[in-house]
């Protein structure tokens, strides 16, 4: 297949923040001499005492650290609110869109946000919360989640945000592990038309996360949620009677900002830890250059606050570069599969940053959906979270871009706190499919199984060279798991856990991970994770889970169960089984297929053949390789007969 290549249009190399010699002189100066060039761009904040030191960092055992500005004191709520309020108090800050189009919107200006926040703030301090307590959201996308973390940005507090479609176990797991003492919710979300029990879902966790001492709760639908005495709070009365007067706290670049729990290939989510200083410029410089943005213009990123993408992209990014941005509550295809594009066209929306799985899931119901609209007001849009096939690219594109938009394909994870390597819309010739160049400061390379750099065109292990600004600064609560995860596997570089190939022109091409990680509609999930919900059921004895193809969430969940000796492998026992899943993890992990299985190909020494299962999930068994050094080879031949048929 001929790839094409889409040459940066003419009007976006001529007015673009850089054209392609400036990406490459900037990109060329940012590695040679990374100390100059974050010198002189850190200073897009307001610091309080300016670093006089920028950049001290090893992946080396032996100096292993990470610091970035680490002299310097700022407030990251101070910068994405405070120092927009003489220039643009009345510029709005945050468009909201509900999850009815026949609810209205609310518009929040960069003053009124500022008023909220304190508000919220001096509620946060009046409960005890004091710099570096956690402090868990557990919100729907209302600007009230933006406000709380603003709030605990304001005051020093650690947000730990948990996806509000995550069970109350999950949630439990995630509480205790920061040990918060306070949980910010809502009485119900409502995503689709459907109401999601956030109120009682926290009430249903308290059993698992007994250090929770208060619970402040914000009225969303109205819902008659029941307020235990003497730990719940009321969130509008509270806030209605506290003061608008809150001083930010001088934070030190270092302080940690958040936690965000994500999946790896072992054992719990770990808690990533980002700090203010470095991940404050991270998120603003990739928003302002990725986007080519500019203070006002109409932006959207469709993401939730529950994953890294809401935080960098929806909140922080958008807000430190005076921007308005909207937050939607609603779902791709409720009531019907134009809401984007109308809501696109109900606030003349430039530039629109949405998820390859929503597109795919869009493209499948026709093209009348989208053509219905104007979009007249669009001029860039992004992808993110997942590989995007070129085929959705090419529709994205021609369809909703109507060939006029480039689009910005950005391949980042929750550790690396923003984009990494992604297109600049006024620098970068696109290929569908490619995530195509470094941003500043970022030196990819590929390593070949045995961790030698590979040079020129090839595919091998993504790793980065050497730190950047936004780069996460620790596990919470497990030093060593850090420096275990990401710098072992290829000792002096980090490793991300994605395959990767490399064109003749340098564009890079992420293949998908090659860790036990699987991504499910963009969204991450470790396939240990699953199983162990999975033999924590009475009738499990084993469990493998591995990731299958699947035309919209581009992988999809298929779970080889063994069940107990005295149990009958059964419809009833399958629906069982996937409900449990739901109930202990959430609805995003849902198994798309549950094959029972007599027995899981093992080796001699009992570890799972992860290939053999992937193969037989992908119906690729023409090639299992070699089976011979299996304990008991016969199993393969029996999952293979044993198949379940796909829907
Ligand atoms: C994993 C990170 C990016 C923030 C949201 C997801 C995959 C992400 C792309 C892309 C191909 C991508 C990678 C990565 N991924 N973006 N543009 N092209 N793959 O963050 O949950 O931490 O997941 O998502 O496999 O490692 P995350």
């Amino acid at each position: 297949m001929g790839e094409s290549l889409y040459p940066v249009p003419a009007q976006w190399a001529a007015n673009a923040l850089v054209d392609e010699a400036g990406y490459n002189a900037m990109h060329a100066r940012s590695v040679e001499d990374p100390e100059g060039f974050w010198g002189e761009h850190g200073l897009r904040l307001d610091w309080i005492k300016p670093y006089s030191t920028v950049k001290q960092t090893s992946y080396h055992k032996e100096d292993f650290g990470i610091r970035w500005f680490a002299d310097g004191t700022l407030n990251l709520c101070a910068n994405a609110l405070d120092r927009h309020l003489a220039t643009r108090g009345d510029q709005v800050a945050i468009l909201w869109e509900p999850d009815s189009p026949t609810d209205a919107e609310r518009r929040i200006t960069y003053r009124e946000l500022h008023e909220d926040v304190c508000r919220l703030a001096n509620v946060l301090k009046a409960q005890g919360v004091q710099k570096g307590d956690r402090v868990t959201l557990y919100l729907p996308m209302v600007p009230e989640a933006a406000v709380a973390m603003l709030a605990c940005a304001r005051i020093g507090a650690i947000h730990s945000i948990v996806f509000a479609g995550f069970s109350p176990e999950a949630l439990a797991g995630r509480i205790d592990d920061c040990g918060s003492r306070i949980v910010l919710t809502c009485d119900e979300g409502l995503r689709g038309g459907k109401k999601v029990p956030l109120k009682a879902n926290v009430d249903a966790a308290m059993d698992h996360a007994p250090g929770v001492e208060c619970v402040i709760v914000l009225k969303r639908t109205g819902a008659d949620v029941p307020m235990v005495e003497g730990r719940d709070i009321d969130w509008h009365t509270a806030t209605a009677a506290a003061s608008t007067d809150c001083p930010p706290e001088e934070m030190n670049a270092e302080d940690p900002l958040f936690i965000l729990y994500t999946s790896g290939s072992t054992g719990k989510p770990k808690g990533v830890l980002h700090t203010t200083g470095g991940y404050a410029v991270w998120a603003s410089m990739t928003h302002q250059y990725v986007f080519d943005y500019r203070p006002g213009q109409i932006y959207w990123c469709a993401a939730d606050v529950g994953w890294v993408t809401g935080h960098s992209y929806v909140v922080y990014g958008p807000l430190i570069n005076g921007g308005t941005t909207v937050m939607f509550e609603g779902v791709p295809n409720y009531p019907d599969p134009s809401r984007f594009w109308q809501v696109v066209d109900k606030f003349k929306v430039e530039i629109f940053y949405g998820a390859p799985t929503a597109l795919r899931a869009l493209m499948r119901e026709g093209d009348d959906w989208v053509k219905k609209t104007s979009r007249s007001s669009l001029r860039l849009l992004g992808s993110v979270g997942e590989p995007i096939n070129p085929e959705a690219w090419e529709w994205y594109h021609k369809v909703v871009g109507e060939n006029r938009c480039p689009i910005v394909d950005t391949w980042w994870q929750t550790e690396t706190g923003g984009a990494m390597i992604t297109p600049l819309p006024g620098a970068t010739a696109l290929k569908p499919g490619s995530a195509s160049k470094p941003f500043f400061g970022v030196q990819p390379l590929l390593l070949d199984n045995d961790g030698k750099v590979m040079e020129g065109a090839g595919e091998g292990c993504l790793v980065i060279a050497d730190s950047w600004p936004g780069q996460m600064r620790g596990v919470w609560g497990d030093e060593e798991r850090f420096f275990n995860t990401y710098f072992t596997t290829f000792a002096g570089y980090y490793f991300t856990g994605d395959g990767c190939r490399r064109d003749e022109d340098g564009y890079y091409w992420i293949t998908g991970r090659i860790d036990d990680v699987i991504n499910v509609s963009g969204h991450r999930m470790g396939t240990a994770e699953i199983e162990s919900a999975l033999v924590a059921h009475a009738k499990v004895a084993e469990a493998a889970v591995v990731g299958m193809p699947h035309e919209i969430k581009g992988q999809g969940i298929y779970a080889y169960v063994t069940c107990n000796a005295d149990v009958e492998p059964t419809e009833a026992l399958r629906k069982e089984l996937v409900q449990w899943v739901r109930h202990e993890i959430g609805p995003i992990a849902t198994p798309d297929v549950i094959q029972f299985a007599p027995g899981l190909p093992k080796t001699r020494s009992g570890k799972i053949m992860r290939r053999i299962l992937r193969k037989i999930a992908e119906n690729d068994v023409s090639s299992l390789g070699d089976t011979s050094t299996l304990a008991d080879p016969s199993v393969v031949d029996h999952l293979v007969e044993n198949r379940p048929a796909l829907a």
